[in-house]
């Protein structure tokens, strides 16, 4: 198969991490047949610094031109402490999810066995977690109406959401269920808010297309508190913006670093793969970020994007034997001693190449 990849490594450790997914692509490339041309563009806080925008069109006309894009990560300590900041390296990130119209943003979250104790949460609860949050990425309180009023002594943030963004997000939802263990959980504030009993709304009209699914409605806050106390119980779960950056968080830590879960942002045009964490500024340049989270987005990548059930296949399986071996970084070490993110990334795609 002939690849075109977008290539945006953004800001932080994005340069480091993504440069060992290229590594592992290129391996599995060797070892399958396929050619891979990758296509660098810039994101975040390097393209203010060099255009002035974080989400230049340039870029963009890359990823829309492309069979898929390979993200780092965007943000910069100098934008965080600084709320009069004009043009912030998010904004960048936001800007490319509504233009590239990737609406669903799917977070797995699943247990590696080796690292079980590496999990805050105790082994017995987490064991059999397997999981995947579907959060709607393209509305919601992100995208709604924002300002100050009162000279600037009141602000607001609005949450709007028109029925067919909830519709098409939970369609997916449905789908996915239907694929996996036809459980699904709609996270809402539908007790408060209006917006969320419109989810609630479209979420039930949907229910008689997919009669095997057997659909729970959960409030946000009681999900926050299950998926520690018994995280094993969900599936599928469909979630708003915000209410799904909030739990995505919580439930990567369930895994046991932040440094592992990949994930996928799909929808009207070219799909977007990037590691959960974010830029993670205090390593960047130290040669210690944890590269598996942007090789298993790699792998997430072929499987979905490409139909390359195989390829990744073999990444899930060489990333679990490094684990297994101890063979990792700081974040993951048991025992005081650790590989760099070079390391990992060199090891990784020399045993794809020799595998048989
Ligand atoms: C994420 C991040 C972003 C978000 C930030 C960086 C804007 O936290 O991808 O979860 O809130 O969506
Ligand atoms: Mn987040």
């Amino acid at each position: 198969m002939k690849l075109q990849i977008a290539l945006l490594a953004g800001d932080g450790i994005g340069p480091e991490v993504i440069e060992q997914a290229v590594k592992v692509s290129d391996a599995i490339a060797k070892k399958f047949g396929h050619e891979i041309k990758w296509i660098p563009a810039i994101t975040g806080a390097e393209a203010i610094d060099k255009v002035g925008t974080p989400y230049p069109d340039e870029t963009h006309y890359i990823c829309l031109d492309s069979d898929a894009v390979l993200f780092g990560a965007i943000g910069h300590p100098k934008y965080d402490n600084n709320p009069s900041a004009k043009v912030r390296p998010e904004q960048g990130l936001l800007k490319m999810r509504k233009e590239l119209g990737l609406y669903a943003n799917v977070r797995p979250t699943f247990i590696f066995p080796s690292l079980i104790d590496k999990s805050p949460i105790k082994s017995e609860i987490i064991k059999d977690v397997d999981l995947i949050f579907l959060r709607e990425l393209t509305s919601g309180i992100y995208f709604g109406e924002r300002g100050r009023k009162d000279q600037g002594n009141t602000a607001y943030d609005t949450c709007t959401y028109r029925r067919n963004e909830i519709e098409r997000i939970a369609r997916k939802g449905f789908e996915m269920a239907m694929s996996r263990s036809k459980k699904l959980c709609c996270v809402d504030k539908a007790n408060v808010l209006e917006s969320s009993r419109l989810w609630r709304e479209t979420v039930q009209s949907l229910e008689p297309d997919y009669p095997e699914i057997k659909v729970s409605y959960e409030f946000v806050d009681a999900v926050a508190m299950r998926l520690i106390q018994w995280p094993s119980s969900y599936d599928v779960l469909v979630t708003e913006n915000l209410f799904g950056d909030i739990l995505t968080d919580e439930a990567s830590v369930i895994s046991g670093s932040m440094g592992l879960m990949p994930s996928a942002s799909i929808g009207k045009n070219t799909s977007l793969y990037e590691p959960i964490h974010g830029s993670y500024p205090e390593a960047q340049g130290k040669n210690i970020a944890n590269p598996l989270a942007t090789i298993l987005s790699a792998a997430m990548m072929f499987e979905d994007s490409f139909g390359l059930k195989s390829e990744a296949d073999l990444i899930k399986k060489v990333v679990n034997d490094s684990l297994e071996l101890n063979y990792v970084t700081k974040d993951l070490s048991k025992t005081g001693s650790y590989k760099s993110t070079d390391d990992i990334g060199n090891w990784i795609s020399n045993k794809i190449l020799k595998s048989k």
